[in-house]
């Protein structure tokens, strides 16, 4: 029996991951869930799943549901530390770590503290403190299984050659990683992307995800932020990530070791494919997901990102290349740049110069950030953010 929490119920992995769970039986229980404003939904899984503990980050949406909670599952208060309550249960087995942005920090470095194993998917505090939180998974004996298709395949990769606790540890085998992307909607189009509309930058062409990353995709800056997740995950240099634009997304990613043998993994781009393997790891057990035709998908394309176009992909190379708080300070400033331009208050390509006026303006740091100063990064590159919007600051970064 595997009690897990899962933080972000509602949303896009939340739903996915239930979804999973209720594929595979009652040897997998929810104890715990979270979400933030969407009620219906939520009080929908609490009648369905019945977990022991459940809560809302938003008051209104807490006053909303308080009383018509089942008399089963007790509604915690509306703030962080109930989900860091929720991921530290001593009866907790696993969580899912499924909610957006630099939210799931606190509550993934208490997962850590209670030497939880993790199902990772919410990457933004892999970006901001990755490496930092690694070495806490050591010192707490926590392990971090990655949720998102890429890092999970390579984590899929590694997994014989070492288990969930040792997998950065075996860099040195590696020569190199192939960090597959679909290129996102934007890929093949020629003309200027200043006019590109969120409904257009919302079509994903192959994943359905939340806003959040889908837009991070169509800039790659999501690209961007799995590089540095994988850097931080498996402790390996930038110059051992090779990013590859593969439209198909039948090739999640591969690793290759210095004896020349590629490993990759395959399959139909469903997320339910990572999610489960995150839930029954080690076993491999029947999910519901369609099995790949390899007929059908034999024509597999791989070519070079472009980083003109894109450069989203490059401010985030660079900020993994100077370390310090400049991930965290990218995390946090594309946060507010992707919101500015879901609500149309920027054009798509203001997104990467904003985050640029951002970075530029930042102090000078390098090194490995702690817990504490990626956390006061974030904080620091939000106020910013929302200042270079309100003084249009953005308009002049030419990138
Ligand atoms: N979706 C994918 O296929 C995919 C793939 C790889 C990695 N990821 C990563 O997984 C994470 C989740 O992505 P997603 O696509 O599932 O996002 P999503 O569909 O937007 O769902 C986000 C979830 O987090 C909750 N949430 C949002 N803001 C919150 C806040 N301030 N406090 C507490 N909870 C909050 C939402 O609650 P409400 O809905 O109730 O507001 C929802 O349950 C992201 O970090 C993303 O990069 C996603």
């Amino acid at each position: 029996m595997k009690n897990i929490v899962i933080l972000g119920s509602t949303g896009s992995i939340g739903t996915s991951s239930l979804d999973v769970i209720t594929h595979l039986g009652e040897d997998f229980r929810v104890l715990g869930l979270s979400a933030n404003n969407n009620t219906d939904l939520f009080l929908k899984q609490i009648n369905l799943f019945k977990p022991k503990f459940a809560a809302v980050l938003n008051p209104e949406s807490y006053e909303k549901i308080k009383d018509q909670i089942p008399p089963q599952t007790r509604l915690l208060p509306p703030e962080i530390d109930s989900l860091c309550f929720m991921v530290s249960l001593p009866t907790a087995d696993l969580i899912i770590n499924g909610v957006v942005g630099a939210v799931g920090f606190q509550p993934l470095v208490a997962a850590i503290k209670a030497g939880k194993t993790i199902a990772l998917a919410n990457k933004e505090p892999m970006v901001m403190a990755g490496k930092t939180l690694m070495t806490e998974c050591e010192r707490w004996q926590a392990a971090i299984i990655p949720v998102d298709s890429e890092p999970s395949a390579i984590f899929q990769c590694l997994a014989g050659m070492t288990g969930a606790h040792g997998y950065h540890k075996i860099s040195d085998q590696i020569s190199k990683v192939f960090l597959t992307a679909s290129g996102g909607p934007f890929a093949k189009r020629k003309n200027s992307l200043s006019t590109v509309t969120p409904a257009e930058a919302l079509n994903h062409p192959r994943w359905k995800m939340g806003k959040k990353i889908t837009i991070d995709s169509a800039t790659l800056m999501n690209k961007g932020f799995e590089s540095i997740e994988i850097m931080n995950l498996f402790n390996l240099p930038e110059e051992k990530v090779q990013i590859v634009i593969h439209p198909q997304s039948i090739v999640h990613s591969a690793v290759e070791f210095y004896d020349g043998a590629i490993l990759a993994q395959l399959g139909e781009p469903d997320m339910r494919v990572p999610i489960q393997y995150a839930i029954t790891y080690p076993k491999r057990l029947p999910g519901p997901v369609k099995k790949l035709n390899l007929f059908e998908a034999a024509k597999l394309e791989f070519f070079e990102p472009d980083l003109d176009r894109f450069p989203c992909l490059d401010l985030a190379l660079v900020a993994a290349r100077r370390g310090g708080v400049y991930p965290s300070i990218l995390s946090a400033s594309d946060e507010i740049a992707v919101d500015a331009f879901l609500k149309e208050e920027i054009k798509f390509t203001d997104i990467a110069k904003l985050i640029y006026t951002v970075l530029k303006a930042a102090p000078q740091s390098s090194g490995v950030a702690t817990l504490n100063q990626a956390l006061e990064a974030d904080a620091w590159a939000r106020e910013a953010a929302r200042i270079c919007l309100t003084e249009k600051a953005y308009t002049k970064a030419i990138i």
